[in-house]
């Protein structure tokens, strides 16, 4: 078997992973990135609107800076993060934008003169000025008080990830693609590698590094509508709730986009109401206004996911065959624009949906986006459990996103953490000494052998992964979703125990060990189902309502129980439940909690004595 021995070892080869591979390299280290796919396929290449930092350079920018960037995070957040992590984020911002100018990123510039801009479908002008020519441009975004969010017309993602490919390579970090990581090498102290498995030949390789980082993204494909790629499946994450020792952070805090198209649920961008675009219901009025009249469709995206739900049930959405919908109206920014600032959109429209967008509506509806949680972490990005593991992006919860992440704040946390991170890894690399344990590595790669050998060869056992799969993200699409109850809730965690035990029964009908992709699914079926309980029965325990975790029996949020991080562990693999712990949100109160400006702000607060 092949061994390949690392300094730093990545999960994942996105803009969070590469960026700190990066860091570690230009520090003297070896690295390698994993990847499912080509670096430059990764999801990251997927974000379309921008990242935020408070550059302030356009005239909607001004007065900007990073303690309204950092306010309006923690406002976003719902007084769920650690305040110490989004400050030194919204510290760092303006600098990795900087540096990704100086590494080749297009931004888009400031244009002095007259400019012609949409707020809520009307026209304003302004004035940008002259001083300010070719500075990094911004746009709106939801759940700011500026226009903050840098961008590359909506190919921000893929601009930026095209970029980050080439600076690794400069830097000497090889990418392994078409190879998936299936188990930490772990002893309950610390973690030296991983065993992976390549996707052509099925093959095992041991990886072994004294620094091993999950950057693996989100795991949205546990719910069956999502923005994610089909590679955001939590796969990484199940190699860590599998050690029974790292807590998986906040894993009820699930996202959900205003703007998924339908049926496919392929995003557009937040960027469309950024730039003027309207929300409108089956008589093609516009509504978000009347629900919140100051930031209407740019409130945060949990708060206009919830009014666009509300709107929808209360009889206003559009039917279709594929289930009832809005309409995302951005004809009144007109062809140049449109076919400009937000191409992708168009092409999106265009190529998946036969709609024109310049003339005519885009059918969209909430779906699910992003996952606050994900492998908990202190704020060096070194998970909680096991010496040696890091984590960052989405992968982890680090947690500057508490209940609810501005858009534009993901893409930016991925190259602000990497760095962050990526530092703090060759620090811990500095004079770390490892000593690898031979019969560990055996052990690891003894059980993964067996597990494959095992799923190759059950074509005796009951279950189709595909239909236990369906079952977990349907339990979790009636259950865990934009609104929850405890009755809900309960049918969704008794449901996913009942997949559990079907996870464990599966028979394929393939039994190819390379290119196989019911293979790959099967192997990480159990650890998802694991995940599915963790966001259920989290959220079944959380009896308040923050951010995107909307609990319609417990409405307001409750400061005075729930300031709180929920730790989810996964402690016996013969467990039907996760164990749950829970630690103070934030140790630095920078802002006290209150209210967001926006969104219904029914607060219990910590003052409040309880009855
Ligand atoms: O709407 C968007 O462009 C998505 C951005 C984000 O999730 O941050």
């Amino acid at each position: 078997m092949q061994t390949i021995y690392t300094d730093l070892l990545v999960v994942g080869a996105g803009l969070a992973g590469e960026r700190a591979a990066v860091e570690a390299a230009d520090a003297g280290f070896s690295a390698i990135c994993l990847s499912l796919v080509p670096a430059r396929r990764s999801h990251s290449s997927a974000a379309q609107g921008g990242m935020q930092a408070s550059l302030g350079n356009s005239v909607m920018g001004k007065g900007d800076g990073p303690d309204v960037h950092f306010e309006d995070t923690v406002k976003g957040s719902d007084w769920g993060c650690d305040q110490e992590v989004a400050r030194m984020f919204a510290d760092t911002a303006p600098i990795e934008m900087r540096r990704l100018a100086h590494w080749g990123v297009p931004w888009n510039r400031v244009v002095p003169g007259k400019s012609i801009y949409y707020k809520g479908g009307k026209q304003f002008e302004k004035v940008e000025e002259e001083d300010k020519e070719g500075l990094i441009m911004a746009r709106s975004f939801g759940g700011t008080a500026k226009w903050r969010t840098c961008y590359t017309s909506d190919g921000t993602g893929h601009a930026v990830m095209c970029t980050m490919d080439n600076r690794c390579a400069q830097a000497g970090v090889e990418v392994h693609d078409k190879t998936e990581a299936i188990a930490l090498i772990q002893d309950g102290d610390t973690c030296y590698g991983v065993v992976a498995r390549c996707l052509r030949t099925g093959d095992l390789r041991v990886y072994l590094s004294k620094a091993t980082m999950i950057a693996a993204g989100g795991f949205g494909r546990i719910y069956p509508n999502t923005t994610n790629a089909v590679i955001c499946d939590g796969g990484a994450h199940t190699m860590c709730v599998d050690t029974g020792v790292v807590p998986m952070g906040n894993m009820e805090a699930v996202q959900f986009h205003p703007t998924g198209i339908v049926p496919t649920d392929i995003l557009v961008t937040e960027g469309c109401r950024g730039d003027g675009g309207t929300l409108l219901d089956v008589n093609e009025k516009r509504f978000m206004h009347e629900y919140e009249p100051d930031k209407a469709e740019l409130a945060s995206r949990d708060v206009v996911s919830r009014w666009m739900t509300h709107h929808m049930r209360e009889g206003h959405g559009v039917k279709s065959p594929y289930g009832e919908h809005l309409w995302l109206d951005i004809r009144h920014l007109g062809e140049e624009h449109i076919t400009g600032k937000l191409r992708e959109v168009y092409e999106i429209c265009t190529y998946f949906l036969g709609v024109n967008p310049i003339h005519e509506l885009i059918p969209v509806r909430p779906t699910q986006h992003y996952s606050m949680g994900g492998v908990r972490t202190n704020r060096d990005g070194a998970a909680y459990g096991v010496k040696g593991l890091f984590a960052a992006g989405e992968a982890a919860c680090w947690d500057m996103h508490g209940f609810n992440r501005l858009g534009g704040n993901s893409l930016a946390e991925t190259v602000v953490a990497g760095g962050i991170v990526g530092k703090k890894i060759a620090e811990y690399l500095e004079g770390c000494e490892t000593e690898f344990k031979t019969a560990l590595i055996n052990d690891v790669v003894k059980l993964q052998k067996q597990r494959i050998d095992d799923l190759v060869t059950s074509a005796n056992g009951s279950e189709n992964v595909y239909k236990v799969r369906k079952s977990m993200q349907d339990a979790l699409n009636k259950g865990a979703n934009i609104f929850r109850t405890k009755d809900g809730l309960e049918e969704c965690v008794s449901s996913l125990q009942e997949t559990l035990i079907r996870a464990k029964n599966v028979g394929l009908r393939s039994n190819g060990r390379g290119v196989n992709p019911e293979l790959a699914v099967a192997l990480k079926l159990e650890g998802q189902v694991r995940m599915a309980l963790m966001v259920a029965y989290g959220a079944l325990q959380r009896t308040e309502s923050r951010g995107s975790h909307n609990r319609e029996d417990f409405p307001a949020r409750n400061d005075r129980d729930w300031l709180n991080r929920t730790l989810a562990y996964w402690k016996n693999a013969d467990d039907t439940l996760p164990t749950l712990e829970y630690e103070p949100a934030t140790e630095v109160v920078e802002i006290p909690p209150g209210d967001r400006g926006y969104g219904k702000s029914e607060i219990i607060s910590a003052d409040d004595k309880k009855e």
